[in-house]
């Protein structure tokens, strides 16, 4: 872990954000590789992305995006899938250049899911790896949908949900906890940690205390971040909120 950054915006954020990525991808040394996450945290990200490419000065096209994690059980065409929402955020010319055959999504629907995440796993090593990962951060120190207690060794799998996690994300869902899935498929810690670079965002009073222990807790599956100070090369983006208990050290 060796960049902690606190910002007034989400706006300040993303600008950083996009700086580290336009940086990894133009380093990689072969066809690059961006890690991409889902929830609100990137979002700003991906938006400065798009904007980017519209004044013509940044481009995902020959780029490959391997997403973090997928929900299992939610129809083909729900809005809420993640493969949905990053072809929303990202894919076409109309948004950041991203084609949609270089997004590889994990198949949490698959009938036999330890296989679907074997050909997972494969298709990152295919690809030679994460460049840089972006990542957001759960309330409860998850990564990914890498709950507490998942072990640090943990490669992609099928995964619960907690049920803090499920009414935290109940909001893209209209409210509706009955809605949001039980199950997910995810990146493993061990996945992760591969990225040659992570960015990690949060924003917001609600992650502050899984900030705190993520960079100043112990090492510890009871918050599964934490497995962060491990890597050589992050870079952790927050806002004033999400950093708020850092100075009680
Ligand atoms: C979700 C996602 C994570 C995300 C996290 C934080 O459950 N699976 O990848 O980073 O929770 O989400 P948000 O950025 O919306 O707070």
């Amino acid at each position: 872990m060796n960049l902690v950054d606190v910002f007034a915006d989400p706006a300040a954020i993303a600008a950083a954000a996009v700086d580290r990525i336009e940086a990894a991808l133009a380093a990689a040394e072969a066809s690059p590789t961006l890690g991409v996450a889902t929830g609100s945290s990137p979002g700003a990200v991906y938006e400065l992305l798009r904007a980017k490419h519209r004044e013509g000065t940044f481009s995902l096209d020959g780029v490959s995006a391997v997403a973090l994690d997928e929900y299992r059980g939610l129809p083909a065409a729900h809005e809420q899938r993640y493969r949905t929402v990053l072809r929303r955020e990202l894919v076409g010319a109309a948004r950041t250049g991203l084609r949609e055959e270089d997004l590889h999504v994990p198949d949490a629907d698959a009938v036999d899911p330890e296989t679907a995440a074997v050909h997972f796993e494969g298709r990152i090593t295919a690809l030679g790896g994460v460049d840089l990962q972006l990542l957001g951060l759960g309330a409860n120190g998850h990564i990914g949908f890498n709950e507490p207690g998942t072990g640090f060794d943990a490669r992609t799998h099928l995964t619960t949900l907690e049920d803090s996690t499920r009414r935290a994300n109940a909001r893209f869902f209209h409210g509706d906890l009955s809605q949001v899935p039980q199950y997910a498929m995810t990146q493993g810690l061990a996945t992760i940690l591969e990225a040659r670079e992570i960015v990690l965002i949060a924003v917001g009073a609600e992650k502050a205390e899984a900030v705190r222990a993520m960079l100043h807790g112990p090492v510890t599956a009871d918050c599964p971040a934490s497995v962060l100070q491990r890597h050589p090369r992050v870079s952790v983006l927050l806002d004033e909120a999400a950093a708020s208990v850092l100075d009680e050290q």
